[in-house]
């Protein structure tokens, strides 16, 4: 299980099935929308190796979501996250702004699960 946070409206329920691994590529990253309204829930999933990650799809500047063009979530380099409206980097591994004008700030990690290949809230 990687990440923890407070549930959120909208929010899948733990055990709730994201994804297979392999639907993410190597390294990649893909969004996730779970209802709508004020029950709207936007998450999104990276994956590095074996590793995957999971963030809620806003960005610590202006809560808007980090990818204005669909599963546009890295760095060209692929090394980090961005966040395409005012270029926030951030760390793959913990969600930690590293400039930008949120530097300081973190993404808001999920717990998530994988088992037999495939992703998992937790
Ligand atoms: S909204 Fe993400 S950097 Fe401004």
């Amino acid at each position: 299980m990687t990440g923890a946070t407070r549930k959120r409206p909208g929010m899948p329920q733990a055990g709730t099935a994201i994804c297979t691994v392999d639907y993410i590529e190597n390294p990649g990253a893909r969004g996730f929308v779970f209802g709508q309204g004020k029950e709207r829930f936007d998450m999104f999933l990276v994956r590095t190796g074996h590793q995957v990650r999971a963030y809620v799809n806003e960005c610590p500047h202006a809560f808007t979501p980090l990818d204005t063009w669909p599963d546009r979530f890295l760095t060209q380099d692929e090394t980090r996250i961005i966040c395409s409206t005012h270029a926030a980097l951030f760390r793959i591994e913990d969600g930690y702004c590293t400039s930008g004008p949120c530097a300081g700030k973190s993404l808001i990690p999920l717990a998530i699960e994988i088992r037999d290949g495939t992703i998992y809230m937790a």
